[in-house]
């Protein structure tokens, strides 16, 4: 990953100003309009500079694909195949085989469906026997946003990274996804801050909730990431908190109005951004 081009380039995609609402470019736009998701077009305008700035054996991963926003979003001009991306299909109550269907013919009509490695399955199970044939130079983290999977987030995935690579982590304003994300990087080196994008509020149609964007260059000492502070966590989601949510997500929409209730505190109440906290770059 060519980390000094990409900073050197990213400004001008936004046309100078990384919170302005117009951007220069409204292909995202047409993707926003046309892919159901969360991203916005102002993420996935960074997602795509990003991967302009691949080394050429080096891959885009992404976990957390849902629809298929920000896979498209990353692949769109981009013409070669390597683009990974993990689902599970295991949140939001969605039968999984319809999601899938439904992704597959959405990146066929965008036309990147043959260009894509899409492996349906649970990341922490997935990711650390390796996905990518050649290093990763772009690390997209969008899938469950509780203390453990965010942490688990970022370790399974170091040690496919490049030497030099971008680690891209969404909803990062929410609370949860902030002090566990900053608690794997006390504890792991490598990891620099480039931007910290946030969001004014939840849903914000600039940057969603937050997107912070971290330069990982590898340290001359660096031992994979696979102490107690993984594998407890590993654990505990694998046979704990990912079984209980997923039997809540197959659950809830039999019963729609505890649905509503639960879907709002999961994606508000304990994860909401805290108002007021759009600060400048
Ligand atoms: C916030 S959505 C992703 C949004 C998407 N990136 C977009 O641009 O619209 C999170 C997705 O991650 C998936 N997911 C959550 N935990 C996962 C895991 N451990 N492994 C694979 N997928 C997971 C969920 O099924 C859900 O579709």
């Amino acid at each position: 990953m060519d980390l000094h081009a990409f900073r050197s380039a990213l400004p001008d995609r936004f046309g100078g100003d990384f919170y302005s609402a117009d951007l220069p470019d409204d292909a995202f736009e047409k993707i926003v309009a046309d892919v159901d998701g969360m991203s916005t077009p102002h993420s996935l305008t960074l997602l795509n500079e990003a991967v302009r700035h691949l080394g050429p054996d080096e891959y885009y991963l992404e976990v957390g694909t849902y629809r298929g926003r920000s896979l498209i979003g990353a692949m769109l001009g981009h013409e070669h195949d390597r683009f990974v991306a993990i689902e599970n299909f295991r949140e939001f109550g969605f039968d999984p085989e319809i999601a899938q269907a439904t992704v597959f013919d959405t990146l066929e009509k965008w036309g990147v469906r043959d260009r894509v490695r899409f492996l349906r399955g649970e990341a922490f199970t997935v990711l650390p026997r390796g996905v990518t044939p050649g290093p990763v130079g772009v690390y997209f983290y969008d899938g469950a946003h509780s203390r453990l999977a965010q942490y688990l987030g970022l370790a399974v995935a170091e040690e496919w990274l490049a030497d030099e690579a971008l680690v891209i982590v969404d909803d990062a304003t929410w609370p949860q996804v902030a002090s566990s994300t900053q608690s794997y990087i006390d504890a792991h080196p490598g990891y620099e801050l480039l931007h910290d994008f946030r969001a004014e509020h939840d849903f914000d149609p600039l940057w969603c909730n937050g997107v912070k964007v971290y330069a990982w260059r590898r340290p001359q000492n660096w031992q994979r990431p696979d102490g107690f502070d993984v594998s407890w966590r590993r654990l505990a989601h694998i046979y704990g908190q990912e079984p209980v949510m997923n039997f809540a997500w197959r659950t809830l929409p039999k019963f729609p109005r505890v649905s509503a209730i639960l879907k709002k505190a999961y994606l508000h109440g304990g994860t909401s951004v805290p108002e007021g906290r759009l600060d400048a770059e």
